[in-house]
């Protein structure tokens, strides 16, 4: 079949500007298409953190000003392995330091409309004809809100099909009318069925009702967000847009999240010798300060400390955990109540609860390795990567039973210890009772080795790799190209 020319489009990606899970796909899922042959480009700002590891790369276009509120900009080139990279240069926007999305004081940038905006236009204008870089994708790929406006100038100019894919339904990009005219958008867009929602343009409403195929990162989610309860408002547009809709587990890194090969940890190990991973335990329990010893399992969360993420329900009961008895290592940021609490919680149990409040790549293998189970019961999740990292880093999951949780993990009992499946702990409600009972139920099983070794195996075999999502993406964009907006 013909390689296609495809723009992916993202506001984050690992591991250069990485805050979530997003940023990992960027990385993985554009890598695995240009392997398979296509002629694939990412596109995003040229932020700092870009700027200071290819501070030289090439200017391979002028984009003039294209809208009030969208300045004139370079666009730059850098190549890694094989994959280019354009980078947006426009320092009134993006030369700032820190989060992508937030100022020091964890508060939306105020010129959010416009840094999204001009990424969103850009990536329409590449998929247009005559662009001044001179080459034209195919499909031009968005990723939640910030991109997420790129199809709605394809669908009043035209160009190139359209894929828009939702990594989490919540956070949306809605601004004000006046922002329509900054944006160089046509008033005609301002319906019910273009890029208006509830007397606000917002950003991901456009691109979910414009785009030629809508995807997200499960099955399970895809079924979930036409439900009003996940679907923030949504829901309604896309029961009406479920034939373009599909869910695409998300797949792992199998390089960098390899505990056979993983600089990061103090012993290597695999399925057929998991001694080595108790070595991985005193190691992360010596770098926390909690009491080394193998007597108890050792819980694990790397996570956002947000309401999503369901870490107030491990927060409620965690006093019980000593005596229960399990250790508890933390590794996140977020929320500041929480990460107060969480402080407070490693202040009151010395030795048993550790916390690190941060963003610690290495030390998330560390704990990937290190900890007997890792916590996540996440109230939704469009798919969650650190369920996968770890399943096969023999780290059995506790989660709750939704989106890509649901689709990844299966509970132990009986029947699924039979047929070789259980791999996890899965929680049907999202109460603080129900975690402690999951986590009652890990404690009693971690005990019995020979079980535990069984559920730990289980979750190490199963191919997490990126190449069943990349054939089914080479799918989704033949289908935006069979069917454009
Ligand atoms: P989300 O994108 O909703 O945050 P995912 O599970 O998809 O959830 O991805 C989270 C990614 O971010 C994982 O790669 C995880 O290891 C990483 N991560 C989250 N918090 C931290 C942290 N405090 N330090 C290091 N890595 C983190
Ligand atoms: C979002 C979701 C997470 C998903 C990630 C990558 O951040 O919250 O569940 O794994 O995107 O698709």
């Amino acid at each position: 079949m013909k390689p296609l020319a495809i723009l992916f489009a993202t506001s984050e990606m690992a591991p250069w500007v990485k805050t979530g899970g997003l940023g990992d796909v960027a990385a993985a899922l554009p890598a695995a298409l240009r392997r398979a042959g296509h002629d694939i480009r990412v596109l995003m700002p040229y932020y700092p953190a870009l700027a200071a590891v290819f501070p030289d790369a090439t200017v391979v276009a002028e984009i003039p000003q294209l809208a009030r509120h969208l300045p004139a900009a370079r666009l730059r080139l850098a190549v890694v392995d094989e994959l280019p990279l354009l980078l947006i240069d426009c320092p009134a926007l993006y030369a700032r330091p820190g989060n992508p999305y937030l100022d020091a004081h964890g508060h939306d940038w105020p010129d959010n409309v416009w840094r999204f905006g001009l990424l969103s236009r850009v990536a329409a204008l590449l998929g247009q004809v005559g662009n001044p870089y001179g080459w034209q994708a195919d499909v031009v790929h968005a990723n939640d809100w910030q991109t997420a406006l790129a199809p709605a100038w394809l669908h009043y100019e035209g160009g190139a099909a359209s894929v828009v894919t939702v990594h989490n339904i919540a956070f949306q990009g809605c601004f004000g009318h006046d922002s329509l005219a900054g944006l160089g958008l046509p008033e005609h867009a301002w319906r019910f069925d273009g890029v208006e929602y509830h007397g606000t343009l917002s950003f991901l409403k456009a691109g979910l009702q414009l785009a030629s195929q809508i995807s997200t990162v499960s099955p399970t989610y895809a079924r979930e967000i036409q439900d009003e309860h996940f679907g923030y408002g949504l829901a309604p547009l896309l029961r009406h847009r479920a034939g373009a809709l599909r869910g695409i587990l998300n797949g792992v890194d199998t390089d960098i999240w390899n505990p056979a090969d993983d600089p990061a940890l103090a012993a290597p190990y695999a399925a057929n010798r998991l001694a080595a991973k108790r070595t991985n335990k005193a190691a992360l329990q010596a770098a926390m300060g909690l009491r080394p010893d193998d007597d108890r399992p050792l819980f694990g969360v790397i996570s956002r400390l947000t309401q999503q993420k369901g870490l107030d329900l491990l927060l409620t009961i965690a006093d019980g955990l000593p005596h229960l008895p399990a250790q508890l290592v933390v590794l996140g940021s977020g929320d500041k109540a929480m990460e107060a609490g969480y402080r407070e919680l490693a202040v009151r149990y010395p030795g048993e609860i550790a916390v690190r409040i941060g963003f610690d790549e290495e030390l998330a293998h560390r704990i990937e390795a290190g900890a007997d189970c890792f916590v996540m019961p996440s109230r939704f999740e469009p798919c969650g990567l650190n369920q996968m990292y770890s399943l096969r880093y023999g780290t059995p999951p506790i989660v709750r039973a939704t989106g890509g949780l649901a689709d990844t993990v299966v509970d132990v009992n009986d029947e699924t210890l039979a047929d070789k499946t259980a791999n996890g702990f899965v929680l049907d409600s999202d109460t603080p009772h129900a975690l402690w009972v999951a986590m009652m139920r890990v404690a009693e099983a971690w005990q019995d080795r020979r079980l535990w070794q069984r559920i730990q195996k289980n979750g190490m075999r199963r191919d997490f790799s990126w190449k069943h999502a990349a054939a089914d993406y080479l799918t989704l964009y033949r289908d935006a190209l069979a069917r454009p907006a």
